[in-house]
């Protein structure tokens, strides 16, 4: 999917950015396409079996998009397949064939390189989206991208390094996206931290960290994520997209000597509904989903640095002598008896993106062991 050489050549990626999204919805409003954008059109000459310009719309970059368009389909009977924009680059948009109920979806997953999030971008890969795999950690979101292109076919996934903490990065990784995918339909906003501690113990510079990557990371990775949704409802104002936050059972009910985690948590559930009410109009429902202890997940049982291990050294759960030990401890807290998995995680999002009356919910899925008052 990258091999568009974005990366390699100088162009106004604000414009390609803004076209690539309106291209998308002129040729399948209902989102079932993507579109590539060639920064060197002798290049994306080459790159195409067929050069043939019958399915070419060729304008200027201030000519106004939709009613080139427009007036291609009047004149040749179908939307067009090749755009080239003079003193730009080129798109090339493609049908797109998935199938599953996330078909044809385009979608981010922050911290996509392992845990939560890369469960979330392989099931989401397999109901049909494509998926930019999101992470600080470039080299698990490349393996993760590459084994969904293994796996559902090439053109499925494509990795990116963000900071999600650092505006410039956050930008540069919805517009990544763009121009692989052409635009945007979900945002799951994944990646975060947890740094424990009491009051007595807890640094400022680990309290500002928790904030940053988990409170602030959510509003930049929403600020930018929305702009190409924008775009889209401009042009096919049915259409619905989604703001996704992973937040917790911490953002539901205080978590003892955890606060800072908690307090970001319960910020993104204010900044959840807060987003929903300005995003509405723009059909972005935006959504939080708290889900309980991934007890299988890297952060509870890295046998290192995992919460079980921790927990087991710091004496904080009392009689315990062993992992298991802490882990029934956490087990017998939930009424369901078990800790969460990814597939229950799926089940939320895939509720979220089809539900076509909800925004600015925040949804349990905890096994009981958090209920809504
Ligand atoms: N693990 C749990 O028990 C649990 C429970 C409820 C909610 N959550 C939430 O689920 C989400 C994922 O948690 P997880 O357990 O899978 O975590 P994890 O530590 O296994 O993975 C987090 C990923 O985020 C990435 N990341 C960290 N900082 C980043 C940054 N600044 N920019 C971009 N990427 C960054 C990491 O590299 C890593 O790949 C978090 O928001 C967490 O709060 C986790």
């Amino acid at each position: 999917m990258s091999d568009n050489n974005v990366s390699e050549v100088n162009f106004d990626r604000g414009l390609a950015c803004r076209l690539a999204p309106a291209l998308r919805m002129l040729y399948s409003c209902d989102g079932m396409a993507t579109v590539s954008f060639f920064p060197d059109i002798e290049f994306f000459i080459s790159s195409i079996a067929d050069n043939s310009q019958d399915f070419w719309l060729t304008f200027k970059s201030d000519d106004d998009v939709e009613s080139a368009s427009s007036s291609y389909v009047k004149t040749y009977g179908c939307v067009p397949e090749s755009v080239v924009v003079h003193g730009l680059g080129a798109f090339k948009i493609k049908k797109s064939t998935k199938s599953g109920r996330l078909a044809g979806k385009i979608a981010i997953v922050t911290g996509g390189a392992q845990g939560f999030g890369k469960g979330i971008a392989e099931s989401m890969a397999a109901e049909g989206a494509c998926i930019a795999v999101a992470d600080l950690n470039l080299e698990g979101a490349m393996v993760c991208a590459r084994e969904l292109n293994a796996v559902f076919g090439e053109d499925t996934a494509i990795a990116v390094q963000v900071d999600v903490s650092d505006e410039a990065s956050a930008s540069n990784m919805v517009q990544e996206t763009v121009l692989s995918f052409g635009g945007l339909d979900i945002l799951v906003s994944n990646a975060g931290i947890l740094i424990a501690g009491s009051l007595s113990d807890l640094s400022i510079d680990k309290f500002e960290l928790v904030t940053k990557v988990n409170y602030t990371g959510y509003f930049l990775c929403a600020k930018h994520a929305s702009e190409p949704m924008k775009i889209q409802h401009s042009i096919a104002p049915d259409y619905l997209m989604d703001i996704i936050e992973i937040n917790s059972k911490s953002g539901l009910e205080g978590s003892n000597k955890n606060f800072a985690y908690a307090g970001s948590k319960f910020g993104g559930i204010g900044l959840t509904q807060s987003f929903a009410m300005e995003l509405v109009e723009y059909g972005i429902k935006v959504n939080a989903i708290c889900p309980g202890n991934l007890l299988d997940g890297p952060l509870w049982a890295d046998p290192e640095h995992g919460l079980f291990k921790q927990y087991l050294d710091s004496g904080k759960v009392e009689g315990a002598k062993t992992i298991e030990d802490v882990r029934k401890f956490y087990e017998a807290k939930v009424p369901m008896g078990r800790g969460c998995a990814i597939p229950d995680v799926t089940r939320a999002i895939l509720y979220v993106v089809e539900q076509k009356y909800e925004t600015g919910q925040a949804i349990p899925v905890t096994g009981g062991q958090v209920m809504l008052r």
